[in-house]
């Protein structure tokens, strides 16, 4: 599945695989997201929006998810944690915007 990532720079398509992070998918794209605890849950510095008719394919976020989402300045209504998305053919084809 591919993976359209939006930035202020232009757009970007990488190659993903069911069952792979979309954070290692954005930064294998080398989309600066930092990813600082690994997927922990702790940082937050992961955090996209996906486009509103992708979003609702995604399975929803947890309450560890939406606490830390809840921290993020700059959060929108479709904001989630990259680390918490797994690729599958369920959910497809994705777009992302880095914020
Ligand atoms: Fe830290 Fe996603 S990498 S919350």
């Amino acid at each position: 599945m591919k993976v359209r990532f939006a930035t202020a720079d232009g757009v970007r398509e990488e190659q993903g695989r069911a069952g792979e992070r979309l954070l290692d998918v954005a930064q294998r794209a080398g989309m600066p997201l930092e990813g600082t605890c690994g997927g922990d849950l702790a940082c937050a510095t992961c955090h996209v929006v996906v486009a509103a008719e992708d979003a609702v394919r995604l399975p929803p976020a947890s309450e560890e998810e939406e606490d830390m989402l809840d921290l993020v300045p700059d959060a929108r209504r479709t904001s989630r944690l990259s680390c918490q998305i797994r690729l599958s053919e369920a959910i497809g084809n994705l777009t992302v915007s880095l914020p």
